[in-house]
């Protein structure tokens, strides 16, 4: 294994890709905020597999811009060295980890980009501000590293859907990849957000994959047996506030009660688990599943 360079700077990172390029080979990014784990991994695989013996570039950077107030950008979990180990175990190339000032030299920008409706539901109706911030630093890393594609987790869902069509509207040239989630063995899915969890909010956390796996097996009746059984899930688990609960196409349309059998979809959920210490985290999560089918 071989320790990945590390580019703090623009023109770091320039000269690194301005080889690899010259030699004709394909560029992957695997955007992060650190706080690596197996899932993280398991996107750096998905990017090696798609260019074979060209470079693999994982930014992190914890994005102030998508923050909001009262949000835990300060307690955020950054762990460089512990993250470099799990780029270097992957075969990682570059590792560009850039400090604020060098991602915001004139400080917040004021072009930015809009991520339109898809932007007000959901994750976007708790956490105003938060996809503009997440698109407008994605396009800055697309900017500076040209990838011909980057890796993103189904795990955040609408995510990846907001960035896929980013890249389609502004014309980007970057193939967007979505990677299956990765989940504990109890069915918990992997987030840096985990390092959060206290022993009384792990079994609560459990209830909303739980509650996902339920609505799948129900999908075959229709989406609101599906609905009914992710609820019924969650009624049994102590200590969950419920966020929301939805059945969406795979574009983050509600569907109706009535959606033909055989319509693709996504269930996804929100919400936040208490603890007696009064502390409070807030996880998603989500599942595909198939209406009638
Ligand atoms: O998913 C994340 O870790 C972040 O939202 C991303 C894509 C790295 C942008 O800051």
């Amino acid at each position: 294994m071989t320790l990945p360079v590390v580019a703090s700077t623009r023109e770091e990172l320039a000269k690194l890709l301005a080889a690899a390029r010259a030699e004709g080979h394909l560029v992957a990014l695997v955007p992060t905020m650190g706080a690596l784990h197996e899932g993280h991994a398991s996107l750096m695989r998905a990017a090696r597999e798609r260019v074979a013996g060209g470079p693999v570039v994982v930014s992190i950077f914890v994005n102030p811009l998508q923050f909001g107030p009262g949000e835990d950008l300060d307690r955020y979990p950054r762990s460089l060295e512990a993250d470099l180990a799990v780029c270097e175990a992957e075969g990682v190339d570059i590792v560009f980890a850039p400090s604020v000032d060098e991602v915001y030299p004139g400080g917040d920008p004021q072009v930015t980009v809009e991520p339109g409706p898809l932007g007000t539901v959901l994750e976007g109706r708790t956490r105003p501000g938060h996809f503009r911030g997440m698109l407008t630093v994605v396009a800055k890393l697309f900017g500076l590293v040209r990838p011909d594609l980057a890796v993103f987790g189904e795990k955040d869902y609408q995510q990846l859907v907001l960035v896929r069509r980013m890249a389609a509207d502004l014309c980007m040239a970057t193939e967007v990849v979505g990677a299956p989630t990765k989940r504990e063995p109890d069915g918990l899915a992997l987030s840096s957000r985990n390092r959060y969890l206290d022993g009384d909010q792990r079994p609560a956390a459990v209830a909303l994959s739980r509650a996902l796996y339920a609505a799948r097996a129900e999908a075959a009746y229709g989406v609101c047996p599906a609905l009914d059984a992710a609820r019924a899930e969650l009624r049994s688990a102590h200590g969950v506030d419920l966020d929301y609960l939805v059945i969406t196409d795979l574009d983050l349309h509600e569907l109706p009660a009535d959606a033909p059998a055989g319509t693709p979809a996504r269930i996804l959920i929100a919400a936040r688990l208490g603890s007696t210490s009064g502390q409070t985290t807030r996880l998603i999560d989500n599942m595909d599943l198939v209406i009638g089918g």
